[in-house]
């Protein structure tokens, strides 16, 4: 199975087989838009590009053919800012009315006429015919999304095997079989999403705005170096930078992110009697360094960033390259193992 995440500063595939219980990681590849538009990724006007038809089928054949992947059928993640997520409570009832009631509650949270999106949603506790209410996790995608990725598949010669909203995949990948409650945040260029799993089950999910380009600007500012100096050199030293005027400016920057933790964190607690026991960070700004422990100090949780390639057999010489690239291979990692589960 291939798993493809469109993103917004590069597009990731993978390639996973499965022998029974065995999982093999075949295959992976990657290109960044700054290797292709003259503009750093940094540079680019937030998502005007992030899906450039021309360019993505082109793109992706490149990956394919440069990382020798022979498969076509392919399982795309639908990025957060292309899906819209909602859980909510529907009254006991039998299993057959529940599709009915699922779909006049969402034409009352989707802001899109029904017409125009494709629903998805499950039951995320209780059961049909019983005597609690249901509750609903519903993911929203308008229909000329899905038939744009369905033309990218196409152009460039992939059978569509299946599409998700990223932050199931994410969920998937980072905590599928996990008893605890987990935050997971998945901090992207464009958007960050910040979703809660409780047993394995993906129970909240919610996008904000957080620009993750606005950290190299900062540096890049401060020490009057162009982009790509200033994100080697954030990279490196982070939010713990020995100039502490960087280090300063960058810990405000992501003090935003801390807020959405905090907040969402309690008010899950507070409706579902549950404390959030651990914080996972994805997306390539998971890896900027002091950032876990800047979590932890502030929020008083444990913070990591999980390897989403860890239940995979590799060679062993990739390891500590898996590890550092895991952040940005989540999603696309996320989609490929559903798409070997269905
Ligand atoms: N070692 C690192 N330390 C800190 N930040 C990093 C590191 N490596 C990459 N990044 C940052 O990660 C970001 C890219 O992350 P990612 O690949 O998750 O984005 P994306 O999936 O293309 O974005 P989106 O999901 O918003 O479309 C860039 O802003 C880059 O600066
Ligand atoms: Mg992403």
């Amino acid at each position: 199975m291939v798993g493809i995440d469109i993103g917004t500063s590069a597009i990731k595939i993978v390639e996973i087989s499965r022998w029974g219980k065995g999982k093999t990681l075949e295959n992976y590849g990657h290109i960044t838009s700054d290797s292709i538009y003259k503009d750093s990724p940094l540079a680019v006007d937030r998502g005007s590009r992030a899906l450039s038809r021309d360019f993505v089928p082109l793109a992706i054949k490149g990956i394919l053919q440069e990382a020798k992947i022979k498969t076509k059928e392919a399982v795309f993640s639908i990025p957060d800012f292309y899906t819209f997520c909602t859980s909510f409570d529907i009254p006991p009832m039998p299993q057959k009315e529940i599709a009915g009631a699922v779909q006049y509650n969402a034409s009352q949270y989707v802001t899109l006429p029904m017409k125009e999106v494709t629903l998805d949603w499950k039951i995320i506790s209780g059961a049909p015919n019983g005597s609690t209410p249901l509750k609903i996790f519903l993911v929203a995608v308008p229909n000329q999304v899905i038939q744009e990725y369905q033309a990218i598949a196409k152009e460039a010669g992939l059978e569509l095997y299946a599409m998700e909203a990223e932050a199931t995949a994410i969920s998937r990948a980072l905590a599928r079989g996990s008893k605890k409650t987990i935050c997971l945040m998945d901090i992207g260029v464009q958007s960050s999403t910040v979703n809660i799993i409780d047993d394995g089950v993906l129970k909240r999910s919610y996008s904000f705005n957080f620009y993750s380009g606005q950290l190299a600007k900062t540096v890049s500012g401060a020490l009057g170096v162009g982009l790509p100096e200033a994100e080697k050199i954030k990279n490196k030293d982070g939010i713990n930078s020995p100039n502490n005027t960087i280090g300063e400016a960058l810990r405000l920057l992501v003090d935003p992110l801390v807020v959405q933790l905090r907040s969402i964190s309690s008010e899950f607690t507070q409706s579902e009697q549950k404390e959030v026991q651990e914080i996972y960070l994805t997306g390539g700004t998971a890896n900027l360094p002091g950032l876990k422990e800047h979590i932890n100090q502030k929020l008083g949780k444990t913070a990591t960033v999980p390897n989403c390639f860890s239940d995979f057999l590799y060679p062993p010489i990739l390891e500590d390259k898996l590890r550092a690239m895991s952040p940005g291979f989540s999603a696309a990692m996320g989609v490929a193992i559903g798409g070997l589960e269905i």
